[in-house]
């Protein structure tokens, strides 16, 4: 198993759901942050001495899904919320050690 976590403008977030509705993803957790990335994320100097963090509002997915199905989500989000301006986002993936429903105390892939 692994977990996506994409970070993306929040414009795209309903363009997402669609999508990833449409490829038949059903669990899925959804978190308003904030960020920065490698471009004009840092404001160094203001008035003079002050530094700071420029952070500006995003959208993090946070999808866990079965190894096989990576690449295909990976490549649906880069799709839906590639806009080719600075911003539009990143993708982090990691592997995930176990999965458990609570309810049932089921583990494995059919939980997700
Ligand atoms: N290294 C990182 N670690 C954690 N979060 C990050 C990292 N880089 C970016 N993010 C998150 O992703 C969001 C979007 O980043 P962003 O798309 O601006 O990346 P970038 O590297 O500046 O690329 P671009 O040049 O396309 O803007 C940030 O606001 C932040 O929330
Ligand atoms: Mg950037």
């Amino acid at each position: 198993m692994k977990k996506i976590e994409a970070i993306i403008q929040p414009a795209k977030l309903d363009e997402i759901k669609e999508t990833l509705n449409q490829i038949n993803i059903k669990g899925l957790t959804i978190t308003q942050v904030m960020g920065c990335g490698a471009t004009k994320g840092w404001t160094e100097y203001y008035r003079g001495s002050e530094v700071f963090l420029n952070v500006l509002p995003k959208v993090m997915l946070m999808i866990v899904v079965p190894d096989e199905r990576v690449d295909e989500i990976v490549s649906a989000i880069i799709k839906t919320c590639r806009t080719d301006h600075v911003g539009d986002g990143k993708i982090f993936i990691s592997n995930v050690e176990r999965a458990i429903r609570i309810r049932s105390r089921e583990e494995g892939d059919s939980v997700l």
